[in-house]
C-alpha cells in the first residue's frame, strides 16, 4: 500500500451509473402512462414539502437537524433536503458512493453542506476512501465517523499514523435495545469504547448517536413519542457515563428514525438537563411508505413515493388479479398492513392491495375487511400505482426514478448511487 492517500476514489470509478442528461432526453416531458413498467414514481412536491415540514418543526424546538441520504441515494433529493429545509447542511451516508458522490456535488462549496456522517461503524479498508472524501471536502466541513467498539479506534490510530492525519470527528453509536449497531449505554463496551476514545489521539467525541428502528413498531403518536423519550434517555445516558470516565467539552446527543423524528415534530419539546445538544436525525421523512402510514403519524397524501405498475391478468375464479411489479420492485419489507404495497388513486387508497409477491410477479387482492360490494373494477391493461412497505429498499431496486410535481408528466428523472 502505498504512503500517501490516493488522489481519486477508486470504487466509484468502477461504478458507472447511466448518463443522466441521456435518461432526461428520453423521458422528461412525457406522461406516466407511456413509461415501461414497472417503473419508480416521487412526486418532487410532495417530497419538498414533507422536507420542509419536519425540519421547520425541529427548528421551532430548537433541535439540530441531519438529513440521511440512504432512502433516495441521489444528488437531487440531497440537494432539495437542504434547500427546502430550515438551515439543514449536516448529513448522513450509509455508503462511500453516498458519501463521495455528496461530497463531490458541489454542496460542500455552495455552503449548503458542512457535514457528513458515514454511518456504518467504520472498518479499517474504508479509511483511505473517507480520508480522501475529506481532503475533497477541504475546509468546507467535516465527514464524520461512527464507531462502537474499541477495534476500530485502533483501526483508526493505526491508518492516521501512517497517512500521517490528525484526529477524526467520531459519534458512538448506542444501542437503545434495537439490537443493531451500537453498545447498551451503561455497557462495558460502551465503558472500553468511551476509555479507547479519550485516551487516543486519533479520534474526538463530537457525539452519542441513536437510531431508533424499533419505533417502527409505533401505531400512535403517544406510542412514538415514548420511543422518542427512551431515546433521548438513552444517548444521554451514554453521555453521562462518558462525564463520569472524564470526558469534558460539550457533545451532540442525536436521536431518531423517521417515526421518532415525526414524533418529536409533533409534541412540545421538554427535553431537559440533557449533557449536549440535541440533534435529530431521519432519512424515510422525504418519502414517506406504508410503515409510516402506519405510524399515524402522516396521512397518505405525504407519501411521495409510488411504484408504477400494469395490470396484466385478471383471476375472476380467485377475486385477484396480477401486475407486473414483483419483489424486486417492492423488496420482501413488510409493515403492520398486510401485504407489500397499496394502490392508490392520487390521494386515496383503493380497494386494492399487493398481498403476495415473487420476482417479477405481483398479486393484487382484496384489501381484508372491505365489503365485497365496495370493491373497485380493476381491469387488464389498467396503469396501477402503489405505494410500498418500505421506501429505501425500493428505491435502491430501480436504475432510475421518474420525477412529477403534481401531475402525470415526467418533468426530471433522478439516478440513485449504486453499490458499496
Ligand atoms: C444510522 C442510521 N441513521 C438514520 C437512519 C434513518 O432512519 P429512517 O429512515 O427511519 O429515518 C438510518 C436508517 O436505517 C440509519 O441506519
Amino acid at each position: 500500500m502505498s504512503s500517501t492517500t490516493t488522489s481519486t476514489f477508486t470504487p466509484l470509478s468502477l461504478l458507472p451509473l447511466p448518463d443522466k442528461a441521456q435518461v432526461n432526453d428520453a423521458f422528461v416531458g412525457r406522461s406516466l402512462s407511456s413509461l415501461r413498467t414497472p417503473a419508480l414514481v416521487v412526486d418532487r412536491g410532495v417530497f419538498k414539502e414533507n422536507c420542509e415540514r419536519v425540519t421547520l418543526e425541529a427548528e421551532r424546538r430548537g433541535m439540530r437537524f441531519r438529513a440521511h441520504v440512504k432512502t433516495h441515494k441521489t444528488i437531487e433529493g440531497t440537494r432539495l433536503q437542504a434547500t427546502a429545509s430550515h438551515g439543514v447542511k449536516a448529513f448522513i451516508a450509509s455508503t462511500l458512493p453516498e458519501v463521495w458522490s455528496v461530497v463531490q456535488s458541489g454542496l460542500f462549496t455552495e455552503d449548503l453542506a458542512n457535514d457528513i456522517l458515514y454511518s456504518m461503524p467504520v472498518s479499517a479498508d474504508k479509511l483511505e476512501d473517507l480520508n480522501d472524501a475529506q481532503e475533497k471536502i477541504g475546509n468546507k466541513g467535516v465527514l464524520r465517523l461512527m464507531l462502537d467498539h474499541p477495534a476500530q479506534v485502533a483501526a483508526i490510530e493505526g491508518f492516521n499514523a501512517r497517512f500521517k492525519r490528525g484526529a477524526w470527528s467520531v459519534f458512538l453509536k448506542v444501542d437503545g435495545g434495537g439490537r443493531r449497531a451500537g453498545a447498551p449505554p451503561e455497557s462495558e463496551q460502551m465503558r472500553s469504547l468511551i476509555k479507547a476514545c479519550l485516551a487516543s489521539s486519533a479520534v474526538d467525541i463530537y457525539g452519542f448517536y441513536s437510531h431508533f428502528g424499533q419505533s417502527y413498531a409505533s401505531t400512535s403518536l403517544d406510542k412514538a413519542t415514548a420511543y422518542y423519550h427512551s431515546e433521548i434517555e438513552c444517548v444521554n445516558a451514554a453521555a453521562k457515563v462518558a462525564r463520569s470516565l472524564g470526558a469534558n467539552g460539550q457533545f451532540v446527543l442525536s436521536v431518531g428514525a423517521t417515526p421518532t423524528a415525526h414524533a418529536a415534530t409533533q409534541t412540545p419539546e421538554d427535553s431537559e438537563n440533557l449533557q449536549g445538544e440535541l440533534e435529530l436525525h431521519a432519512g424515510c421523512y422525504c418519502m414517506n411508505d406504508l410503515q409510516q402510514l402506519a405510524t399515524t403519524l402522516i396521512d397518505i397524501d405525504a407519501c411521495a413515493l409510488t411504484v408504477l405498475a400494469r395490470v396484466v391478468s385478471v383471476y375472476p375464479l380467485r377475486n385477484e388479479a396480477m401486475c407486473d411489479a414483483g419483489a424486486i420492485a417492492f423488496s420482501k419489507d413488510t409493515g403492520p398492513f398486510p401485504g407489500f404495497g397499496r394502490v392508490v388513486h392520487p390521494d386515496r387508497l383503493t380497494t386494492w392491495d399487493v398481498g403476495r409477491i415473487s420476482q417479477e410477479h405481483g398479486t393484487l387482492v382484496h384489501r381484508p375487511g372491505v365489503e365485497e360490494d365496495k370493491i373497485e373494477q380493476i381491469d387488464v391493461g389498467d396503469l396501477v400505482r402503489i405505494v410500498p412497505q418500505h421506501a429505501c429498499l425500493v428505491c435502491a431496486a430501480f436504475p432510475w426514478i421518474y420525477v412529477v410535481d403534481g401531475s402525470d408528466e415526467v418533468v426530471d428523472v433522478w439516478i440513485p448511487f449504486k453499490g458499496w
